[in-house]
């Protein structure tokens, strides 16, 4: 069930994934429009939209395109941001499989705004179907004249290269993504310089999510005001919301900013029959957890934060009671230590400690002292690491300390887990 069919207009259609089904569904009558259009009006035009990046951070897409400095005559790229990797986020990965010309068509679209005439899509390792999809796609593509030299009789060219990384979370960072691209170990670098300025080969590069891009073509060919009439005031337009976990239809529901998850749970059946919410992340796993007393806070940018976390990627994993929140938390900080590409001492050391005290207190051999120990280490990681990656880490411990301390006491009090993880069919 999707209130705002964009994204996903055709995906439940036969060959969804073809560049014929999308031409029918009137796929490409924004990359028409646009080469009709000046490249200025353009960004202008994404920044009339109010589109913010759709990867998690909600920096504003039109600005980042107008940080480019003037045209030199060197080099200019974008960069697809595909290496979507997030605990609980499942939003890019369906986009490309059911509909990659959605992604095309922005890249186009953008390359031409920004005048860069070779793109990347930087596609996670792990989900090879994904990379050949997008292969397939981009031939096809390249055949119709949307790609290529001259297109659509423009004058306009683009070759866009498909590449997969070699499965590092680390690599959906966009600094270390570049490093990666370029063919280096995938570690993030320092900014500023931003990549709009010295990115790719040092020369001046865009880097946008999936989501971002694939959301260009619909505003271009309806308009900047069609977009922003959706959401909220400062969170505008439509954007895929992922529910996984304890929830009756998982999957991708495609709605305006700021719907809540209230909203989102009725068009997916509530939380699974017999149980009920016990807490959830906003927009994954890096970001503060919530409880049932936020099932009625707008999924927007400024009302998820006013409410003390991020609304991040979208990625609302639902647990029901049967789940131990101790068990989650240590899980997903494995991921993080597991992840941390080790460049930097708060991240490399902080997670590898945390992940050690969590073990001991779901092992049933925590100290009273722990639970001070986790936050004290979070504290010392927290905007101190060289990337989001460590300061993502901290995110669900501090507030699952802040929000569930008795449960993670009773583990210290009882000497081990009170929750039967057969139950909860998550985490075992
Ligand atoms: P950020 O806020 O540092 O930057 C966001 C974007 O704005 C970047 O592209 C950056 O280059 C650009 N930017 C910011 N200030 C700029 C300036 N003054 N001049 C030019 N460009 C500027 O956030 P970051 O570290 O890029 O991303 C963190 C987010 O990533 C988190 O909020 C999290 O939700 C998300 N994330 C997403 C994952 C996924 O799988 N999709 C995985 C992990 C994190």
């Amino acid at each position: 069930m999707n209130l705002t069919p964009v994204l996903t207009d055709t995906w439940d259609k036969d060959h969804s994934w073809r560049l014929a089904t999308y031409e029918g569904a009137g796929g490409y009558a924004g990359l028409k429009k646009a080469l009709t259009m000046e490249p200025a009006d353009l960004v202008q035009a994404v920044k009339d939209s109010g589109l913010r990046g759709r990867g998690g951070a909600g920096f504003p897409t039109g600005m980042k395109w107008g940080f480019l400095p003037p045209p030199d005559g060197g080099p200019r790229y974008l960069v697809v941001n595909a290496d979507e990797s997030e605990p609980g986020t499942c939003k890019d990965i369906p986009l490309m499989l059911a509909s990659p010309q959605h992604l095309i068509e922005g890249v186009a679209i953008t390359s031409y705004a920004i005048g860069c005439d070779h793109a990347f899509i930087y596609v996670r390792g792990e989900v090879l179907h994904v990379y050949r999809r997008l292969l397939n796609a981009v031939e096809e593509a390249y055949e119709a004249g949307y790609l290529g030299k001259n297109i659509q009789g423009s004058g306009f060219d683009l070759d866009v290269t498909v590449h997969a990384g070699a499965g590092a979370y680390i690599c959906g960072e966009e600094t270390a993504l570049l490093d990666s691209l370029e063919g280096l170990r995938g570690q993030p670098r320092l900014k500023p310089p931003f990549p709009a300025v010295a990115g790719l080969y040092a020369r001046p590069t865009v880097v946008n999510n999936v989501e971002s891009i694939a959301s260009v073509p619909a505003i271009v060919a309806k308009g900047a005001d069609w977009f922003s009439s959706m959401g909220t005031e400062k969170s505008q337009g439509h954007g895929l919301f992922s529910l996984s976990g304890h929830v009756t239809r998982p999957g991708q529901y495609e709605a305006p900013l700021g719907i809540t998850l209230r909203e989102l749970l009725d068009l997916a059946g509530g939380v699974r029959a017999g149980h009920e919410l016990k807490f959830w992340t906003p927009g994954g796993s890096s970001t503060p957890i919530f409880t049932q007393d936020h099932l009625d806070v707008p999924l927007d940018y400024e009302s998820v934060g006013a409410a003390g976390s991020m609304l991040g990627t979208r990625a609302l994993q639902i647990f029901d009671e049967s789940v131990c929140v101790v068990r989650a938390v240590s899980r997903w900080t494995d991921f993080y230590a597991h992840e941390s590409c080790g460049k930097c001492t708060p991240c490399r050391e902080g997670t590898y400690w945390l992940k050690q005290v969590l073990h001991r207190i779901e092992a049933g051999e925590g100290q009273d002292s722990d639970l001070d120990l986790l936050l004290d280490l979070c504290d010392n990681i927290l905007g101190r690491a060289f990337c989001a990656l460590g300061d993502g880490a901290t995110s669900p411990i501090t507030s699952s300390v802040q929000l569930f301390r008795a449960e993670y006491q009773a583990h210290i009090d009882g000497h081990g887990c009170p929750f039967d993880p057969s139950a909860s069919a998550l985490f075992p």
